[in-house]
Protein backbone atom coordinates (compact mmCIF):
# COMPACT_ATOMS: atom_id res chain seq x y z
CA UNK A 1 0.00 0.00 0.00
CA UNK A 2 1.42 3.33 -0.56
CA UNK A 3 1.27 5.52 2.14
CA UNK A 4 1.18 9.38 1.74
CA UNK A 5 4.20 10.46 3.06
CA UNK A 6 6.04 7.88 0.54
CA UNK A 7 5.06 10.13 -2.06
CA UNK A 8 7.18 13.28 -0.77
CA UNK A 9 10.55 12.16 1.10
CA UNK A 10 11.36 15.64 1.56
CA UNK A 11 8.59 18.15 2.67
CA UNK A 12 9.37 21.56 0.53
CA UNK A 13 10.40 24.45 1.95
CA UNK A 14 7.78 27.36 3.50
CA UNK A 15 7.18 30.69 1.42
CA UNK A 16 9.09 33.16 2.53
CA UNK A 17 7.24 35.89 4.94
CA UNK A 18 7.72 39.14 4.20
CA UNK A 19 10.25 39.55 7.51
CA UNK A 20 12.17 36.28 6.05
CA UNK A 21 12.59 38.03 2.67
CA UNK A 22 13.90 41.16 4.18
CA UNK A 23 16.28 39.55 6.32
CA UNK A 24 17.34 37.16 3.64
CA UNK A 25 19.65 40.02 1.30
CA UNK A 26 22.52 38.38 1.32
CA UNK A 27 24.46 38.54 4.75
CA UNK A 28 28.03 38.45 3.94
CA UNK A 29 26.66 37.11 0.25
CA UNK A 30 25.07 33.84 1.00
CA UNK A 31 21.89 33.12 -0.19
CA UNK A 32 20.01 32.41 2.75
CA UNK A 33 16.98 29.92 3.39
CA UNK A 34 13.74 30.87 5.05
CA UNK A 35 14.84 29.01 7.99
CA UNK A 36 17.37 31.76 8.20
CA UNK A 37 20.24 29.45 7.25
CA UNK A 38 22.68 29.92 4.50
CA UNK A 39 21.61 27.35 1.37
CA UNK A 40 25.59 26.69 0.98
CA UNK A 41 25.09 25.14 4.35
CA UNK A 42 22.92 22.31 2.33
CA UNK A 43 25.34 21.32 0.47
CA UNK A 44 27.78 18.88 1.55
CA UNK A 45 30.68 18.88 -1.49
CA UNK A 46 30.74 22.39 0.26
CA UNK A 47 31.59 21.27 3.75
CA UNK A 48 35.37 21.65 2.93
CA UNK A 49 37.33 24.28 1.73
CA UNK A 50 35.87 24.02 -1.79
CA UNK A 51 35.25 26.81 -4.15
CA UNK A 52 33.14 25.25 -7.62
CA UNK A 53 32.56 27.51 -9.77
CA UNK A 54 31.63 24.64 -12.79
CA UNK A 55 28.14 24.75 -12.17
CA UNK A 56 27.48 25.19 -15.77
CA UNK A 57 28.68 22.24 -16.20
CA UNK A 58 27.10 20.04 -13.30
CA UNK A 59 25.47 21.52 -10.90
CA UNK A 60 26.16 20.65 -6.62
CA UNK A 61 23.52 18.73 -5.30
CA UNK A 62 21.60 19.50 -1.98
CA UNK A 63 21.25 16.98 0.83
CA UNK A 64 17.66 16.58 0.39
CA UNK A 65 18.32 15.58 -3.76
CA UNK A 66 20.61 13.14 -2.22
CA UNK A 67 18.10 11.70 0.62
CA UNK A 68 15.42 11.46 -1.90
CA UNK A 69 17.54 9.46 -4.16
CA UNK A 70 18.62 6.82 -1.03
CA UNK A 71 14.96 6.79 0.82
CA UNK A 72 13.79 5.42 -3.32
CA UNK A 73 16.65 2.74 -3.17
CA UNK A 74 15.77 2.09 0.54
CA UNK A 75 12.18 1.85 0.44
CA UNK A 76 10.79 1.56 -3.32
CA UNK A 77 13.26 -0.33 -5.41
CA UNK A 78 11.21 -1.68 -7.87
CA UNK A 79 10.60 -1.68 -11.82
CA UNK A 80 7.99 1.13 -13.06
CA UNK A 81 4.28 0.04 -14.48
CA UNK A 82 5.27 -3.38 -14.80
CA UNK A 83 4.13 -5.46 -11.93
CA UNK A 84 0.84 -5.34 -9.97
CA UNK A 85 2.79 -5.87 -6.90
CA UNK A 86 2.97 -3.01 -4.30
CA UNK A 87 6.68 -2.15 -4.36
CA UNK A 88 6.50 -1.88 -8.43
CA UNK A 89 3.34 0.26 -7.55
CA UNK A 90 4.98 2.48 -5.02
CA UNK A 91 7.99 3.12 -7.65
CA UNK A 92 5.37 3.93 -10.52
CA UNK A 93 3.47 6.30 -8.31
CA UNK A 94 6.67 8.06 -7.21
CA UNK A 95 7.95 8.24 -10.45
CA UNK A 96 4.72 9.90 -11.76
CA UNK A 97 4.65 12.25 -8.56
CA UNK A 98 7.93 13.33 -9.87
CA UNK A 99 6.88 13.52 -13.62
CA UNK A 100 4.38 16.23 -12.03
CA UNK A 101 6.60 18.33 -10.56
CA UNK A 102 8.95 18.64 -13.64
CA UNK A 103 5.58 19.45 -15.30
CA UNK A 104 4.54 22.32 -12.99
CA UNK A 105 8.50 23.82 -12.70
CA UNK A 106 7.94 24.42 -16.27
CA UNK A 107 4.25 24.99 -16.68
CA UNK A 108 3.17 22.01 -18.34
CA UNK A 109 1.00 19.00 -17.95
CA UNK A 110 2.40 16.03 -16.94
CA UNK A 111 1.59 14.02 -20.42
CA UNK A 112 3.43 16.65 -22.08
CA UNK A 113 6.57 15.50 -19.88
CA UNK A 114 9.13 12.88 -21.38
CA UNK A 115 11.80 11.35 -19.14
CA UNK A 116 15.27 11.23 -21.08
CA UNK A 117 18.57 10.64 -20.64
CA UNK A 118 19.71 14.46 -20.54
CA UNK A 119 19.05 17.39 -22.49
CA UNK A 120 21.12 16.47 -25.62
CA UNK A 121 19.06 13.11 -25.72
CA UNK A 122 15.85 15.13 -25.12
CA UNK A 123 17.20 17.24 -28.27
CA UNK A 124 17.93 14.23 -30.57
CA UNK A 125 14.64 12.35 -29.63
CA UNK A 126 12.89 15.57 -31.61
CA UNK A 127 15.62 15.38 -34.23
CA UNK A 128 15.33 11.74 -34.98
CA UNK A 129 10.99 12.10 -34.74
CA UNK A 130 10.35 15.02 -37.02
CA UNK A 131 10.62 13.20 -40.41
CA UNK A 132 12.60 15.84 -41.69
CA UNK A 133 14.34 15.45 -45.16
CA UNK A 134 17.47 15.94 -45.82
CA UNK A 135 16.89 19.52 -47.85
CA UNK A 136 14.74 20.06 -44.96
CA UNK A 137 16.03 23.51 -42.99
CA UNK A 138 16.80 24.12 -39.36
CA UNK A 139 17.46 27.27 -37.95
CA UNK A 140 20.41 27.74 -35.20
CA UNK A 141 22.62 30.11 -33.65
CA UNK A 142 25.96 30.50 -34.04
CA UNK A 143 26.08 30.17 -29.84
CA UNK A 144 24.60 26.73 -29.72
CA UNK A 145 26.39 23.58 -27.45
CA UNK A 146 27.32 21.24 -29.85
CA UNK A 147 23.99 19.09 -28.88
CA UNK A 148 22.18 21.23 -29.89
CA UNK A 149 23.92 21.59 -33.65
CA UNK A 150 25.07 17.71 -34.13
CA UNK A 151 21.75 16.20 -33.76
CA UNK A 152 20.70 18.94 -36.82
CA UNK A 153 23.61 18.25 -39.15
CA UNK A 154 22.40 14.25 -38.94
CA UNK A 155 18.88 15.43 -40.08
CA UNK A 156 18.56 18.26 -42.24
CA UNK A 157 20.33 21.17 -43.94
CA UNK A 158 21.32 23.50 -40.91
CA UNK A 159 21.23 27.61 -41.38
CA UNK A 160 23.32 29.51 -38.80
CA UNK A 161 22.40 32.67 -37.82
CA UNK A 162 24.60 35.48 -36.13
CA UNK A 163 25.24 37.24 -32.90
CA UNK A 164 24.65 40.56 -32.19
CA UNK A 165 27.10 43.06 -30.31
CA UNK A 166 25.09 42.16 -26.71
CA UNK A 167 25.50 38.52 -27.31
CA UNK A 168 22.48 38.00 -28.13
CA UNK A 169 20.65 36.51 -31.24
CA UNK A 170 20.33 38.42 -34.16
CA UNK A 171 16.89 38.70 -34.59
CA UNK A 172 16.80 40.59 -38.43
CA UNK A 173 18.87 37.78 -39.44
CA UNK A 174 17.03 35.38 -37.83
CA UNK A 175 13.90 36.48 -40.02
CA UNK A 176 15.59 36.67 -43.13
CA UNK A 177 17.09 32.95 -42.76
CA UNK A 178 13.54 31.59 -43.11
CA UNK A 179 12.77 29.93 -46.38
CA UNK A 180 9.85 27.81 -48.19
CA UNK A 181 11.82 24.72 -46.23
CA UNK A 182 12.51 25.85 -43.15
CA UNK A 183 11.06 23.51 -40.51
CA UNK A 184 12.53 24.06 -37.16
CA UNK A 185 14.11 26.93 -35.26
CA UNK A 186 16.22 25.35 -32.60
CA UNK A 187 18.31 27.70 -30.21
CA UNK A 188 19.79 28.14 -27.13
CA UNK A 189 17.60 30.00 -24.24
CA UNK A 190 20.99 31.15 -22.37
CA UNK A 191 24.25 30.45 -23.78
CA UNK A 192 26.85 27.91 -21.54
CA UNK A 193 29.56 29.91 -22.82
CA UNK A 194 28.33 33.93 -21.99
CA UNK A 195 25.61 32.76 -19.88
CA UNK A 196 23.75 35.32 -21.66
CA UNK A 197 19.74 35.36 -21.65
CA UNK A 198 18.17 35.06 -25.35
CA UNK A 199 14.74 36.48 -26.31
CA UNK A 200 13.05 33.64 -26.26
CA UNK A 201 9.42 35.53 -26.49
CA UNK A 202 10.03 37.47 -29.62
CA UNK A 203 12.09 34.32 -31.19
CA UNK A 204 8.75 32.63 -30.60
CA UNK A 205 6.54 35.18 -32.60
CA UNK A 206 9.03 35.10 -35.30
CA UNK A 207 8.48 31.34 -35.50
CA UNK A 208 5.01 31.61 -34.89
CA UNK A 209 4.11 34.47 -37.47
CA UNK A 210 6.35 32.02 -39.91
CA UNK A 211 4.69 28.76 -38.69
CA UNK A 212 7.88 27.12 -37.90
CA UNK A 213 8.39 24.89 -35.17
CA UNK A 214 10.64 25.62 -32.51
CA UNK A 215 12.73 23.99 -30.12
CA UNK A 216 14.62 25.46 -26.62
CA UNK A 217 17.32 24.19 -25.26
CA UNK A 218 16.83 25.32 -21.70
CA UNK A 219 19.79 23.52 -20.24
CA UNK A 220 21.71 26.46 -18.76
CA UNK A 221 18.26 28.32 -17.75
CA UNK A 222 16.54 25.31 -15.82
CA UNK A 223 17.48 26.85 -12.25
CA UNK A 224 18.63 29.98 -13.18
CA UNK A 225 15.62 31.76 -14.15
CA UNK A 226 11.75 30.76 -14.39
CA UNK A 227 10.65 28.34 -17.42
CA UNK A 228 7.34 28.51 -18.24
CA UNK A 229 6.52 26.59 -21.94
CA UNK A 230 3.63 29.20 -22.38
CA UNK A 231 5.53 32.07 -21.83
CA UNK A 232 9.04 31.02 -24.37
CA UNK A 233 6.12 30.09 -26.80
CA UNK A 234 7.91 27.08 -27.99
CA UNK A 235 7.14 23.27 -29.13
CA UNK A 236 9.36 21.48 -28.02
CA UNK A 237 11.85 22.31 -24.48
CA UNK A 238 14.85 20.46 -23.17
CA UNK A 239 16.82 20.25 -20.16
CA UNK A 240 19.07 18.31 -17.80
CA UNK A 241 18.87 17.01 -14.38
CA UNK A 242 22.31 17.58 -13.10
CA UNK A 243 22.39 21.12 -14.54
CA UNK A 244 20.00 21.96 -11.99
CA UNK A 245 20.47 20.29 -9.19
CA UNK A 246 19.02 16.87 -9.77
CA UNK A 247 21.22 13.66 -10.95
CA UNK A 248 23.25 12.57 -13.79
CA UNK A 249 21.51 10.34 -16.11
CA UNK A 250 17.64 12.30 -16.15
CA UNK A 251 16.50 14.66 -18.53
CA UNK A 252 13.42 16.11 -20.18
CA UNK A 253 11.73 16.96 -23.07
CA UNK A 254 8.41 19.34 -22.65
CA UNK A 255 6.07 18.98 -25.57
CA UNK A 256 3.58 21.73 -26.60
CA UNK A 257 0.36 19.61 -27.58
CA UNK A 258 0.94 20.41 -31.23
CA UNK A 259 4.56 19.21 -30.65
CA UNK A 260 3.53 15.65 -29.40
CA UNK A 261 0.63 15.37 -31.61
CA UNK A 262 3.67 15.42 -34.79
CA UNK A 263 6.37 13.64 -32.73
CA UNK A 264 7.03 10.38 -33.59
CA UNK A 265 8.99 8.18 -31.39
CA UNK A 266 11.62 6.08 -33.09
CA UNK A 267 12.99 4.21 -30.30
CA UNK A 268 10.95 0.88 -29.43
CA UNK A 269 11.49 -1.89 -27.05
CA UNK A 270 9.66 -2.79 -23.57
CA UNK A 271 7.57 -0.30 -22.26
CA UNK A 272 6.36 1.32 -25.28
CA UNK A 273 3.51 -0.59 -26.86
CA UNK A 274 0.69 -1.76 -26.04
CA UNK A 275 1.01 -5.49 -28.22
CA UNK A 276 3.31 -7.22 -30.39
CA UNK A 277 2.24 -9.54 -33.03
CA UNK A 278 4.38 -11.70 -35.35
CA UNK A 279 4.88 -8.63 -37.88
CA UNK A 280 3.34 -5.76 -36.17
CA UNK A 281 2.96 -3.76 -32.63
CA UNK A 282 1.20 -1.29 -30.94
CA UNK A 283 3.07 1.56 -29.64
CA UNK A 284 1.27 3.92 -26.38
CA UNK A 285 0.41 7.19 -26.61
CA UNK A 286 1.92 9.61 -24.27
CA UNK A 287 5.19 9.74 -22.85
CA UNK A 288 5.41 6.23 -22.32
CA UNK A 289 5.73 5.73 -26.44
CA UNK A 290 8.98 7.65 -25.67
CA UNK A 291 10.69 5.80 -22.91
CA UNK A 292 11.57 2.73 -23.63
CA UNK A 293 13.07 0.11 -21.06
CA UNK A 294 13.36 0.44 -17.37
CA UNK A 295 13.69 4.23 -17.12
CA UNK A 296 15.59 6.33 -14.42
CA UNK A 297 13.31 6.38 -12.01
CA UNK A 298 15.55 7.17 -8.86
CA UNK A 299 16.72 10.08 -11.31
CA UNK A 300 13.48 11.40 -11.78
CA UNK A 301 12.69 11.20 -8.31
CA UNK A 302 16.41 12.96 -7.54
CA UNK A 303 15.03 15.61 -9.87
CA UNK A 304 11.70 15.49 -8.48
CA UNK A 305 13.18 16.72 -5.20
CA UNK A 306 15.28 19.34 -6.93
CA UNK A 307 12.55 21.15 -8.31
CA UNK A 308 10.94 21.08 -4.85
CA UNK A 309 14.26 22.54 -3.31
CA UNK A 310 14.43 25.33 -6.30
CA UNK A 311 10.93 25.92 -5.65
CA UNK A 312 11.12 26.37 -2.01
CA UNK A 313 13.98 29.55 -2.37
CA UNK A 314 12.51 30.62 -5.57
CA UNK A 315 14.27 30.67 -9.27
CA UNK A 316 13.78 34.33 -9.01
CA UNK A 317 15.96 34.93 -5.73
CA UNK A 318 17.94 32.41 -7.07
CA UNK A 319 18.57 34.36 -10.23
CA UNK A 320 19.04 37.63 -7.99
CA UNK A 321 21.28 36.57 -5.93
CA UNK A 322 23.98 34.63 -8.93
CA UNK A 323 23.48 38.30 -10.63
CA UNK A 324 25.17 40.45 -8.31
CA UNK A 325 27.95 37.42 -8.04
CA UNK A 326 28.35 37.81 -11.76
CA UNK A 327 28.84 41.66 -11.68
CA UNK A 328 31.22 41.24 -9.09
CA UNK A 329 33.13 38.50 -11.16
CA UNK A 330 32.70 40.40 -14.08
CA UNK A 331 33.64 43.78 -12.82
CA UNK A 332 36.73 42.28 -10.99
CA UNK A 333 38.41 40.28 -13.87
CA UNK A 334 37.52 43.57 -16.20
CA UNK A 335 40.19 45.12 -13.08
CA UNK A 336 42.85 42.51 -14.26
CA UNK A 337 44.71 43.53 -16.87
CA UNK A 338 45.81 40.12 -18.01
CA UNK A 339 42.75 39.01 -19.00
CA UNK A 340 39.76 39.75 -21.30
CA UNK A 341 36.42 38.52 -21.21
CA UNK A 342 35.54 37.83 -25.32
CA UNK A 343 31.94 36.71 -25.08
CA UNK A 344 28.99 39.64 -24.58
CA UNK A 345 27.09 38.98 -21.47
CA UNK A 346 23.99 40.04 -22.62
CA UNK A 347 21.50 41.71 -20.50
CA UNK A 348 20.50 38.76 -18.02
CA UNK A 349 23.10 36.39 -17.68
CA UNK A 350 22.85 33.01 -15.72
CA UNK A 351 26.23 33.84 -13.68
CA UNK A 352 28.81 32.87 -16.51
CA UNK A 353 32.00 34.75 -16.90
CA UNK A 354 34.32 33.03 -19.35
CA UNK A 355 37.96 35.02 -20.03
CA UNK A 356 41.21 34.72 -21.73
CA UNK A 357 44.59 35.45 -21.13
CA UNK A 358 45.96 38.22 -22.62
CA UNK A 359 49.32 36.42 -23.27
CA UNK A 360 49.61 32.92 -24.17
CA UNK A 361 49.23 30.58 -21.49
CA UNK A 362 48.61 26.59 -21.21
CA UNK A 363 44.93 27.11 -19.90
CA UNK A 364 44.77 23.40 -18.18
CA UNK A 365 48.11 24.34 -16.04
CA UNK A 366 45.92 27.57 -14.49
CA UNK A 367 43.07 25.15 -14.20
CA UNK A 368 45.04 22.93 -12.79
CA UNK A 369 46.86 25.98 -10.53
CA UNK A 370 43.52 27.16 -9.28
CA UNK A 371 42.29 23.74 -8.29
CA UNK A 372 45.54 22.43 -6.87
CA UNK A 373 46.70 25.70 -4.79
CA UNK A 374 43.45 27.20 -4.33
CA UNK A 375 40.60 24.34 -4.40
CA UNK A 376 38.77 26.35 -6.94
CA UNK A 377 37.00 24.08 -9.77
CA UNK A 378 36.17 25.64 -13.22
CA UNK A 379 36.40 24.71 -16.49
CA UNK A 380 38.77 25.48 -19.19
CA UNK A 381 38.27 24.60 -23.20
CA UNK A 382 35.85 25.55 -25.92
CA UNK A 383 33.32 24.20 -23.55
CA UNK A 384 31.08 21.85 -25.70
CA UNK A 385 30.53 25.09 -28.16
CA UNK A 386 33.49 25.29 -31.24
CA UNK A 387 31.63 27.51 -33.28
CA UNK A 388 30.73 29.94 -31.15
CA UNK A 389 34.68 30.63 -30.46
CA UNK A 390 35.19 30.80 -34.21
CA UNK A 391 32.26 33.13 -34.57
CA UNK A 392 33.54 35.56 -32.18
CA UNK A 393 37.23 35.02 -32.62
CA UNK A 394 38.17 33.65 -29.60
CA UNK A 395 40.60 31.64 -28.19
CA UNK A 396 39.84 28.59 -26.02
CA UNK A 397 38.93 30.24 -22.09
CA UNK A 398 38.39 29.75 -18.66
CA UNK A 399 34.64 29.48 -17.35
CA UNK A 400 33.63 30.60 -14.12
CA UNK A 401 29.85 29.77 -13.74
CA UNK A 402 27.83 30.38 -10.47
CA UNK A 403 25.30 28.84 -8.77
CA UNK A 404 22.91 29.79 -5.78
CA UNK A 405 25.08 27.99 -3.21
CA UNK A 406 28.35 30.06 -4.50
CA UNK A 407 28.81 33.15 -1.78
CA UNK A 408 30.40 36.85 -2.07
CA UNK A 409 33.71 35.39 -0.17
CA UNK A 410 34.21 32.48 -2.99
CA UNK A 411 34.44 35.26 -6.00
CA UNK A 412 36.96 37.67 -3.36
CA UNK A 413 38.64 34.50 -3.27
CA UNK A 414 38.40 33.53 -7.00
CA UNK A 415 39.78 36.92 -8.05
CA UNK A 416 42.57 37.03 -4.97
CA UNK A 417 43.68 33.62 -7.27
CA UNK A 418 43.26 35.08 -10.51
CA UNK A 419 45.45 38.24 -9.65
CA UNK A 420 48.10 36.03 -7.90
CA UNK A 421 48.34 33.83 -11.44
CA UNK A 422 48.19 37.01 -13.46
CA UNK A 423 51.85 37.90 -12.49
CA UNK A 424 52.61 34.48 -14.79
CA UNK A 425 50.79 36.13 -17.55
CA UNK A 426 53.79 37.89 -19.35
CA UNK A 427 52.61 40.62 -22.16
N1 LIG B 1 27.65 21.33 -21.36
C1 LIG B 1 28.49 21.36 -20.23
C2 LIG B 1 29.34 22.60 -20.16
O1 LIG B 1 28.95 23.58 -20.69
C3 LIG B 1 29.25 20.13 -20.04
O2 LIG B 1 30.39 22.59 -19.56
Amino acid sequence: MIVPQDLVAVPPLAPLTPAAEAASAFPAGHLMLPSGRPCRADFPMLSGQLIYLDSAATALKPRSVINAVSAFYETSTGAISRAGHSVSERATTKFEAARARVAGFVGARPDQIVFTLNASDAILRVAEGLDLAPDDEVIVSAMEHHSNLLPWRQAARVVTVGIDANGMIDLDALRKAITPRTRLIAVTAASNVSGAVQPVADIAEIARAAGILLLIDAAQMAGHLPLSMAEMGCTFCTFSGHKMLGPSGIGVLAMSDEGAAILQARRHGGGTVEYVGPTHFVQKTGPEAFEMGSPNAEGAVGLGAAVDYLEGIGVNRIAAHVATLAETLRAGIAAIPAFAMPFAPGRKNTGIVTFVPRSEMNLGQMAEILSDSYQISLRHGHHCAQPFYQHVGAEPALRASLHLYNTLDDVTAFLGALSDIAVFCKP
